[in-house]
């Protein structure tokens, strides 16, 4: 989804603003652009393709302004083209605007500046801002504020979701920034300052943030920020320190930053465990206040999110109905939004997003809200929206993800809601102790086992190698093994382009087992020892129609006759998706490295779904 950079200092802004382009294309985008003020005059250079396009224009290596705004663009309202990208300037190019979002009246606005005489050149939703703004600067009071002004009036005229950033060549000290339902952090610097959609984008040149609510105005100078609440009166805010490294969101000698994210997850789930849990104590949430008396009368636990999120939310619920005996739904947001579902006051929801940004995620969180749920979210950016609209927020720190294909953060999701369900259960005090127990030393080796899969990679590269020009490949599972298998099969289409379809095991007689014929891949899941006999006769039902078949496992099998069998350690069922998916994210990553495509970016797919 598009990307937002800001800066404004004593260095050229021009190196600032690429070099964070760069780092939010992985949030995906189909045009890239930047606008500075050079001697009195905005100059804008942008068109479609990538941001290393704009980088080779001779002009952009002359400019050495240290203002500028800078924005990549996924396509929305019309085609990605040189007109189409922003920045976007009014007609007098007095003012330059980025904006990400979605202006949802901008055809009323449109309508309403034509009739006072204002042209379009592009097809966008955002074209109407600088126009906008150069309307009311021209018909409002002329003083110091007038700038500000201009920007709150046009503001106040929007109707949906933005993020904006406003530069004019009459203020050549000063960005103008204001956010509503879409994401915008400020990087404070020492003699500068930077603006982004998203933290990676700056992150190499400040850890200190301030985190913009909705509706909230902030002018940025070099030395200096200001900020203001939606009447326009100036209020201060504090800072927050980002603890990342920054050179966590640089690839450090991989090839890709999904291999990269794959390797991490020994530490982001060392990370996700944190202080949250030692052997012998109890689990702590010091980001949740619920007691035994609110969590005895809640009926209904909802578990909410979207694609690989929706997937971590699964496991949970397993966890969550076998630890605490309350039960649990999991819906994706997008059909959660709109089926009207039973909430009241006795539900807890719980929304699952790692990004924190996406749309119909925090749309359903609003929704819960509103019928009097409590809503917790389950997030890993830090001040994400998600987190302004939750009760608590639970915070997964698996660092940052940067590949579009969803990896070290569904295993710390999956932890997380794990650890979760353990303390639910510890507050209403209805668990066998000795279990949890078991369970807490199970998942601090998790790490460890996590690094004993990771050493079979090349077995899985091999695999990979024999069945890569396949065109459709079926997954299989029972239980938490079904949960994997939807990601696995969700990992595969998202980097791989093969079509694939997950079926919980014991589905297959009863429709899809018609499609399995000679040479066909299934890729089975299989690690409840409770259920290992009856998967096996799925997975012989397969063989014996001809499919080739990948198994993944921790149990000892014998006299089978599988084409290829991955063994992962043991571990309790309850967190077995933590290993099991990992030989499926190699796999998918290996599938497409053999078909060269672009695995931290695939086609048509963003990193954070901000619109609907
Ligand atoms: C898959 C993937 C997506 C996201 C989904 C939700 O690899 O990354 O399916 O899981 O778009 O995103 P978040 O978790 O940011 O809400």
């Amino acid at each position: 989804m598009c990307g937002i950079v800001g800066y404004i200092g004593n260095k050229k802004a021009v190196p600032v603003l690429i070099n964070g382009l760069r780092s939010l294309e992985y949030r995906g985008y189909d045009s890239a652009g930047i606008a500075v003020l050079e001697d009195n005059e905005i100059i804008a250079i942008k068109d479609k393709g990538r941001v290393a396009n704009l980088e080779n224009i001779e002009d952009i290596k002359n400019l050495n302004s240290s203002i500028g705004i800078a924005h990549t663009r996924w396509a929305t309202h019309g085609k990605p083209s040189k007109e189409n990208s922003h920045p976007h300037l009014d007609n007098s190019k007095q003012f330059a605007v980025v904006h990400n979002g979605i202006i949802e009246n901008y055809h009323e606005l449109r309508e309403f500046l034509s009739q006072k005489g204002y042209t379009f050149l592009s097809q966008t939703d955002t074209e109407v801002i600088p126009n906008l703004i150069h309307y009311y600067y021209t018909n409002g009071i002329r003083d110091t504020d007038q700038f500000l002004r201009a920007v709150k009036s046009a503001v106040d005229d929007l109707k949906g979701s933005y993020a904006i950033e406003v530069m004019s060549k009459n203020y050549p000290d000063r960005i103008i920034v204001v956010r509503k339902d879409s994401p915008l952090v400020i990087g404070k610097g020492n003699d500068e300052n930077f603006v982004a959609s998203d933290i990676p984008a700056i992150l190499c040149h400040t850890k200190d943030f301030y985190l913009l609510e909705d509706n909230e105005y902030a002018v940025v100078y070099a030395n200096d920020i200001h900020f203001f609440d939606n009447s326009l009166e100036e209020h201060s805010k504090s800072i927050k320190s980002i603890e990342w490294d920054a050179t966590a969101a640089e690839k450090n000698g991989y090839e890709d930053y999904m291999l990269k994210e794959i390797y991490e997850q020994p530490n982001a789930i060392r990370e996700t465990i944190g202080s949250r849990f030692k052997l012998g104590e109890k689990c702590n949430f010091d980001d949740i206040d619920i007691s035994k008396e609110y969590l005895s009368q809640v009926n209904k636990i909802w578990i909410v999110a979207c694609g690989t999120a929706m997937h971590a939310g699964l496991v949970g619920k397993n966890a969550i109905e076998k630890l605490c005996k309350i039960s649990t739904e999991v819906d994706i947001a997008s059909e959660f939004r709109y089926r009207d579902p039973i909430i009241n006051d006795k539900t807890l929801c719980i929304f699952i997003s790692q990004s924190g940004e996406t749309a119909d995620t925090i749309a359903a969180l609003k929704l819960a809200k509103s019928k009097n749920a409590k809503t917790i979210a389950v997030t890993n950016v830090i001040g994400s929206s998600i987190t302004r609209e939750a009760d608590y927020t639970i915070y997964t720190h698996a660092g940052p993800e940067i590949a579009v294909a969803s990896t070290k953060a569904y295993t710390s999701q999956v932890v997380l809601m794990v650890i979760l369900a353990m303390y639910f259960a510890e507050i209403l005090g209805i668990c066998d102790e000795n279990c949890v127990e078991q369970l807490k030393s199970d998942i601090l080796d998790l790490p460890n086992k996590i690094e004993t899969v990771l050493e079979s990679a090349d077995d899985i590269k091999k695999f990979a190698e024999k069945v890569y020009t396949e065109h459709d490949m079926y997954f299989l599972g029972r239980g938490n093994d079904y949960c994997v298998a939807l990601e696995g099969s969700l990992k595969l289409k998202e980097i791989s382009y093969i079509h694939s379809e997950s079926y919980a095991s014991g589905e297959l007689k009863h429709g899809p087992i018609a499609l399995i014929e000679n040479g066909v891949t299934v890729i089975s899941i299989l690690t409840n020892p409770d259920l290992v006999e009856k998967s096996i006769s799925n997975i012989q039902e397969v063989v014996s129609r001809g499919a080739k078949t990948l198994v993944i496992t921790n149990q000892k099998l014998s006299n089978v006759n599988f084409d290829f069998i991955m063994n992962i350690p043991d571990t309790n069922s309850l967190i077995s998706p933590i290993l099991s998916v990992i030989p499926l994210q190699l796999f998918s990553y290996y599938i497409a490295k053999n078909k060269k495509l672009d695995v931290d970016k695939p086609r048509n797919l963003a990193k954070s779904v901000t619109v609907e």
